[in-house]
């Protein structure tokens, strides 16, 4: 039988508010547009995809019904009422303009005030603390990375805390991005990349040297090599690693296999988060379910994914000592 652990209280720094859209949300939305969007579904109705591109296909195609500033509203609500179901009490989700309205740019702060609105309205009704994070994509390239810098600039504050790239890792280098994140720590942002899920510790040192990141999306291949365990356990580098995610995508065969019960005995410094739930068939509960079942974890481990979330997370003191 497994634990429930929906009651725990969790802090989430990995998810993406679109990647989190319940597939009856985008199906609804696609029917009242007029989309025909029949064929990113399987026949039990959730998101159908063959591997890691293919899924970032699917994913884009359930963005195009994704149209407005109130589709945005909406979105979040659903989003939060299904974290804070879970037990999340903090959500540092992943905004990407290049998603809004069909990435017109222009209209981000129309965007971001929606998201805004219905984080304030959750966290009234439900408990649940929201910040952002703006990420570009990576395979849409570093020049519209510059462009979605340039929005992060313009709305970094209480609420846009960080600044992060994620998408399709084979894609360019890290490198070409130097400029984004040099214009996004210049606003005070925190910052992050998802880099050695497809590619390996390379990755992650490019990450370190070049876009000097605090906090790295998956990392999980650093198990690779372990002089660079040894750095980031030494550095205090947080990596946020999904494991159901990664499962569900195919880098790893199961949890048993999966590096993230070797990096913590390493001492590298761990959050848990969900990537893109409805995706991959799981939630914060499921991933500290499994965690418990494969590799003993329980309330010390908890608590330590708890602290670590805290203190990597990009919020000000002020929210911090919120959710002490
Ligand atoms: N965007 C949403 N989920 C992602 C993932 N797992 N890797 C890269 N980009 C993503
Ligand atoms: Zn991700």
């Amino acid at each position: 039988m497994s634990v429930d652990f929906a009651k725990t209280p969790k802090l989430e720094l990995h998810l993406h508010l679109e990647g989190a859209a319940p597939p009856a949300f985008i199906r609804a939305l696609a029917k009242r547009k007029g989309v025909d969007l029949s064929g990113i579904f399987d026949e039990q109705g959730a998101y159908k995809y063959t591997g890691f591109v293919d899924f970032l296909r699917v994913y884009e195609a359930a963005c195009t019904v994704l149209t407005t500033p109130q589709d945005f509203h909406d979105l979040t609500l659903a989003v939060l009422e299904q974290s804070a179901a879970h037990g999340v009490i903090y959500s540092e989700a992943f905004l990407s303009p290049d998603f809004c309205g069909g990435g017109d740019l222009s209209a981000w702060r129309d965007y971001l005030a929606a998201i805004q609105t219905a984080g304030a309205t959750a966290e009234a009704q439900m408990g649940i603390t929201l910040r952002g994070c703006i990420t570009c994509i990576r395979h849409f390239g570093p020049e519209q990375a510059r462009r979605v810098a340039a929005c992060a600039q313009e709305t970094a504050g209480d609420f846009i805390t960080g600044f992060g790239i994620a998408g399709d890792e084979n894609a360019g280098e890290l490198a070409d991005f130097i400029y984004s994140f040099d214009a996004a720590r210049e606003a005070g942002l925190g910052l992050t990349a998802h880099a050695g899920e497809w590619r390996g510790p390379d990755e992650l040192r490019a990450a370190l040297k070049h876009l000097r990141v605090s906090r790295i999306g998956h990392g999980v291949r650093a198990i690779e090599d372990p002089a660079l365990v040894e750095d980031l356990a030494e550095r205090g580098t947080v990596l946020e690693v999904c494991p159901g995610s990664n499962i569900a995508l195919g880098v790893y065969r199961s949890l048993r296999d999966h590096p993230v019960e070797r990096l913590r005995a390493a001492g590298v410094a761990l959050t848990v988060s969900t990537d893109d739930p409805p995706f991959f068939h799981t939630d914060m509960s499921a991933e500290y379910a499994g965690l418990h079942r494969s590799f003993g974890w329980d309330q010390p481990e908890f608590d330590t994914l708890a602290q670590t979330a805290l203190r990597a997370a990009f919020c000000d003191a002020v929210t911090r000592d919120t959710l002490a």
